[in-house]
């Protein structure tokens, strides 16, 4: 693997341990995965930044490290909400030790941003290379805008950040991002929304596996193909997908797709995702609420009131920029938080029955904070969050 003579001094020790371990691990994730080179990366998404998901072990890790990282670079959902963690009836307990898990990250130059839609916070443009971690951000960078990062892990992304560089395989390379199969969609697809995209990934996930799909039959707004990218990366491990006319390397490339497999959807295999469970409290924002989801929620729930829990989830960012529309959703007695969502926040365990518009959380719910999930267009979650 070709080293230049800054590497070779970092890996020399002389610009400190911290960053000699971290170049050490870039180094040899190349090796495993027959990088020949490092490439300079424009920004990193660090998970493992719950404390839920890491504990004692991540953190004394975390704070053994000493070392500032060189590119933007922001960290994932945390456990609760920085500032209202006490309003989401978060155990100080729980709070203190996530509280020293973000103080770490600080030290070492993550920015607390602590979201899974960076893409909404920094600029990310076509072929700029990253090392992102979390998976529907991996998704959306590499397939809605076309910039190039594989699904790092916690330490690979962290290890990036700190040395500004990650090992060029994968998904970094031309070759790697070429579709694998074909998924042809046969249903009327003009009148569907944000969770009907999230139930066709929560679908598709499960028969492609970790292949690269090239979708026919759908024209997904970026929200929606937000929903589907998260998806589909929750029930399969898909980090880059095409869509006919729609994503950016489709409509640059001519990909030769006869000798495919081609596996059609109909309706009927979607529609039969939306069960009607009753349910305990409703949660939104899985991936980060945009601006637009934000302000169809605060639309739909203008002028009533909740009479379930209702959480909405979406970056600082995002809601510092949009604090009217904040402000006309929290009228209601639903919360906007910023920093965590449903799934790495323990907030939700507390529910047995969670309707979602999310066919990520569908996925994770479950697995993940114990209870049922039920999922249902934006409409239906606040029609029952409100009736
Ligand atoms: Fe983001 Fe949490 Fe969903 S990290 S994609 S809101 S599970």
């Amino acid at each position: 693997m070709h080293l230049d003579p800054e590497d070779e001094r970092i890996l020399a020790g002389e610009a400190g341990e911290t960053r000699q371990k971290m170049l050490e691990l870039l180094v040899a994730l190349g090796r495993v995965f027959g990088a020949e080179r490092l490439v300079p990366i424009k920004s990193a998404q660090v998970s493992g930044a719950s404390y839920k998901t890491i504990g004692k072990y991540g953190l004394d890790w975390l704070a053994s490290l000493d070392a500032k990282a060189v590119v933007p670079a922001v960290l994932n959902p945390i456990g609760m909400a920085r500032t209202r963690w006490e309003e989401m009836g978060i155990d100080p307990g729980f709070a203190k030790n996530q509280q020293a898990v973000v103080a770490a990250y600080e030290r070492l130059g993550i920015r607390l941003d602590c979201t899974c839609t960076p893409y909404y916070l920094y600029e990310t443009r076509y072929g700029d290379h990253l090392a992102w971690s979390e998976s529907s951000a991996v998704s959306y960078a590499n397939s809605v805008i076309g910039a190039r990062t594989n699904r790092e892990g916690g330490p690979g992304a962290l290890a990036a950040a700190i040395i500004g560089k990650t090992p060029c395989y994968g998904l970094h390379l031309d070759t790697k991002r070429v579709p694998q199969m074909v998924i042809e969609v046969h249903a009327d697809t003009s009148r569907w929304g944000v969770a009907d995209y999230g139930a066709l990934g929560y679908h598709v996930g499960k028969l492609v596996g970790n292949r690269i799909p090239y979708f026919r039959g759908i024209k997904p707004d970026t929200d929606q193909l937000k929903a589907i990218g998260a998806a589909m990366a929750a029930t399969g491990a898909v980090a880059l997908y095409h869509v006919e006319g729609v994503t950016p390397e489709a409509q640059k490339n001519r990909y030769d797709l006869s000798g495919l497999e081609t596996i059609s959807v109909e309706q009927a295999e979607i529609s039969r995702l939306f069960t009607q469970i009753p349910v305990d409290a409703v949660a939104l924002g899985c991936p980060h609420c945009s601006p637009a989801e934000l302000a169809e929620i605060a639309r739909l729930l203008t002028g009533k009131i909740v009479t379930k829990p209702l959480y909405v989830f979406a970056s600082e960012g995002v809601i510092n920029k949009n604090t009217r529309i904040v402000d006309t959703i929290e009228k209601s007695g639903a919360r906007v938080f910023a920093d965590t969502c449903m799934v790495v926040s323990p907030v939700m365990e507390q529910y047995p029955s969670i309707m979602v518009n999310s066919g990520k959380a569908l996925a994770y719910v479950p697995n993940m904070c114990g209870g049922q999930a039920r999922i249902g267009t934006i409409e239906d979650c606040i029609q029952v969050a409100t009736e």
